[in-house]
Formats: C-alpha cells, sequence, structure tokens
C-alpha cells in the first residue's frame, strides 16, 4: 500500500485480516470460502480427498444436481444463449423470464409475480420501491440483512422492533410518527434460527395499525407449509401477506429473487424498483433450473414432508444430548455454541470426525449466540441424520459444550 491514500484504508483492510486470523489460525480451523466439491445425489462433499457430510447446505429440497433441473438449464442456455446483455426493460426480457413469472406467481398463490437478479437485490429494489422519505418502516430484529440495507437505502425512517415479540411491534407502531406509508417486514423462516414468524398476530398488529405486511420467504418456499409453499401455508391459509418475497438460491438451486402480488404491485416494481430496472436480467439457465425445481416442488411435495420429519428428528437427537437448538421448529437448526471461538471448535473437531456444520459467529449473530448453522435436506437419508446428530454431539463433548 504505497500512497498515502492507501494508508488511510489501511487501518479497515488490516483489520478484517486480523478478524479472519483471529478464528481460522490453522487450515484445519478454516471455515470460510471453502471450495467444497458437492457429489452428485447425496449429501456428501470432497474436500482434500475425503468424503464429508454436509449440514450446512441450503440446497433443502436436494434439487442442487437434480437431471432434470440440470437438463432445463442446459436446454435455456442452448435455446437462448449465456446472458442477456441488458435490462429486462430495455433488450434482455426472453420468454423464459415471463414463464418463470408466471411459475412464481402460481408457488406463492398470486396474480403476478417479477423475477431479480437476486433476493438481496428483491428486497432492496422492493422497499425502496415502496417507502421512502416521510414512510416508516417495521422491521424485526433478526431480519436479514438485505431487508435492513434495503430500509436503509429507501430513506424512511427504520424501527426495529425485539425479534418475533408482536406486543413490541404494537407498542413501536403505537409510539411512531403518525402519517405515511407504514410497512412491517419479517423473515417468514429465520434463516440463522429456523424459528417461524407469528404470522397471525403480525397480521393483527398490522391491521390496527394500518400497516402494510410484507414477508421474505427465503428460508421458507420448499420448507413450511404442508406441500412447501411458505408460511401463509403453514397458518393453514387463515392469513394473507400483501408483499411476499423471496429468493431462488436455496431450496430452488439457482439464482434470483422474487416478489409476488397483485398485477397493480407488480407492475408499479417493473417500473420502480431500481435494482430490476438498472441491472441486467436473470441469465437465461438460471431462469430454465427455477423454472423446473419449482415444477418439481409442485411435483414431489414428499421432498417437503421428508426435511420437516428430519429436522424434527435432528432436533430431537441433539436436544437429547444436551445441546441447545434455540427456537427452531424447520428444517434450519442451530446448534448454539457461545462465543465465536467455541462455535470455531465445535465446527473444526465434528469436521475431525466426519461431519461439516459451519459456524456463523458476529456479527451475523448476537454476540455469545455463535453457533453451527445446520440444516437438513431432502438429499439426507435416516441414516445421514442419526449419524450427524451423534457427531455433533461428540464434538460438543470434546469441547466442553455439553450441559451438565
Ligand atoms: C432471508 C434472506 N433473504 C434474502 C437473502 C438474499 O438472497 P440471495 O442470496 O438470493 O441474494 C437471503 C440469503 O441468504 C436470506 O437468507
Amino acid at each position: 500500500m504505497a500512497s498515502a491514500a492507501w494508508g488511510r484504508i489501511a487501518p479497515k483492510l488490516e483489520a478484517t485480516g486480523r478478524r479472519v486470523a483471529s478464528l481460522e489460525w490453522e487450515p484445519e480451523r478454516r471455515n470460510s470460502f471453502v471450495p467444497y466439491t458437492a457429489e452428485r445425489d447425496t449429501a456428501y462433499v470432497d474436500l482434500d480427498g475425503r468424503r464429508l457430510l454436509m449440514m450446512s447446505g441450503y440446497s433443502y429440497l436436494g434439487l442442487a444436481g437434480d437431471e432434470r433441473v440440470v437438463a432445463a438449464a442446459q436446454a435455456a442456455a442452448a435455446r437462448y444463449g449465456t446472458g442477456n446483455h441488458g435490462v429486462r426493460a430495455l433488450a434482455g426480457s426472453i420468454p423464459l423470464h415471463e414463464e418463470l413469472e408466471a411459475e412464481v406467481a402460481t408457488v406463492a398463490e398470486r396474480e403476478a409475480a417479477i423475477v431479480f437478479g437476486s433476493g438481496y437485490a428483491a428486497n432492496v429494489g422492493t422497499i425502496g420501491a415502496l417507502v421512502g422519505p416521510g414512510d416508516t418502516v417495521f422491521v424485526d430484529k433478526y431480519a436479514h440483512a438485505s431487508i435492513v440495507d434495503g430500509c436503509r437505502l429507501s430513506g424512511a425512517t427504520v424501527v426495529r422492533f425485539r425479534h418475533n415479540d408482536t406486543d413490541h411491534l404494537a407498542r413501536r407502531m403505537e409510539a411512531a410518527a403518525p402519517g405515511g406509508v407504514r410497512l412491517v417486514i419479517v423473515d417468514s423462516v429465520y434463516s440463522m434460527d429456523g424459528d417461524i414468524a407469528p404470522l397471525p398476530r403480525l397480521r393483527e398488529v398490522c391491521d390496527a395499525h394500518e400497516a402494510l405486511l410484507m414477508t421474505d420467504e427465503a428460508h421458507a418456499l420448499g420448507v413450511i407449509g404442508r406441500t412447501g409453499l411458505g408460511v401463509e401455508e403453514h397458518f393453514e391459509r387463515r392469513v394473507r401477506v400483501d408483499v411476499k418475497l423471496g429468493t431462488l438460491s436455496k431450496a430452488i438451486p439457482s439464482m434470483g429473487g422474487w416478489v409476488a402480488g397483485s398485477a397493480e404491485l407488480i407492475g408499479h416494481l417493473r417500473y420502480a424498483a431500481r435494482p430490476f430496472l438498472f441491472s441486467a436480467a436473470l441469465a437465461p439457465a438460471s431462469a430454465g433450473a427455477a423454472l423446473e425445481a419449482l415444477r418439481v416442488l409442485r411435483a414431489e411435495p414428499e421432498r417437503v414432508t421428508r426435511i420437516q420429519g428430519y429436522g424434527t428428528r435432528f432436533r430431537e437427537l441433539v436436544s437429547a444430548g444436551g445441546m441447545r437448538t434455540g427456537d427452531s421448529e424447520t428444517a434450519v437448526v442451530p446448534l448454539i455454541a457461545g462465543s465465536d471461538e467455541s462455535a470455531y471448535d465445535l465446527a473444526t473437531t465434528a469436521r475431525r470426525l466426519g461431519v461439516i456444520g459451519l459456524p456463523v459467529v458476529t456479527p451475523a449473530v448476537p454476540r455469545d449466540l455463535a453457533r453451527l448453522r445446520i440444516a437438513v435436506t431432502a438429499r439426507h437419508t435416516d441414516a445421514d441424520v442419526e449419524l450427524a446428530a451423534e457427531a455433533f454431539l461428540k464434538a460438543a463433548g470434546e469441547c466442553g459444550l455439553l450441559a451438565g
């Protein structure tokens, strides 16, 4: 870093390096940016010649590598090429984008949908198109970073409420300045905790305070609800949200983000959501893969039943062995270790025993609640789930993390 200008920024760069080194001080402790090679059709990965059971993936339905999904991506690339060379509003639209949006609308049980380049872009673009200065957004304390960033960029007043605490939300709404649009935003399933937003009560509070309700279904689609259709189906369709958003990068093994709602809302987003209007369209292969995976989700709801059963079984096994799993009630199960270092110790020991559980540390989770974020998928078997629980308990015992 020769120049004086770089000298000014050097402390920031060095701090990042020190932070990484404080947790990953030797190759065995490396847990970030590890290039695993996934085995097809199993939940195992290869790393440095070892076969390891992956328990921290996001492909909940086990469709990453599914031959129908891969074939659809190949066919889309062969038909439409590898890129769209522009934004949808100008030169970048292909029929596949419209087919995908129609399928998303069906799965989301809404009139229309719009697809963005990522879930992050969908949150930032949607929030910015709905609220601005003079409006107020009320956001759960554990909401995803893309929601928080969208709120900040929008220029609206941002009010945080305690995680899943609807009484606190109600008090915050009573105390907020009147006037303007009021928008409440929550994750349907919290990505690091695996718990579910209390939708019926949120709806009541929103109605009482004339607020719109928006949910992020990133970890709900394909995961909760009897057939995997998300948080509304989980609550037996007793209540509806106003703005439904999700990603195509978790249970749906592709790239992209979506919003579903009335034709009027989607029409507005097509012209007002800046990451849609000023960023290139989804690549054909990604659109083709997502479309096929959504069709598989609808055709094979037994995948959803399977991961719901695995989630329950895994939680029972590790809790019985003395591990803390927070309020998880889905396929996402945190194994709470405590300090950042403890989470790394646990991950490193578990990997030595043949199982991967990736650590999530501050600032992604609150201090002293660092954890391994475990997710069961439809690629796992009953035997995988039992083997993983046994290995994590053994590792936790070795690390001195078990109660009693
Ligand atoms: C709740 C939630 N919303 C949005 C996103 C962003 O999605 P994408 O990776 O498609 O940008 C994520 C990704 O981790 C997420 O967990």
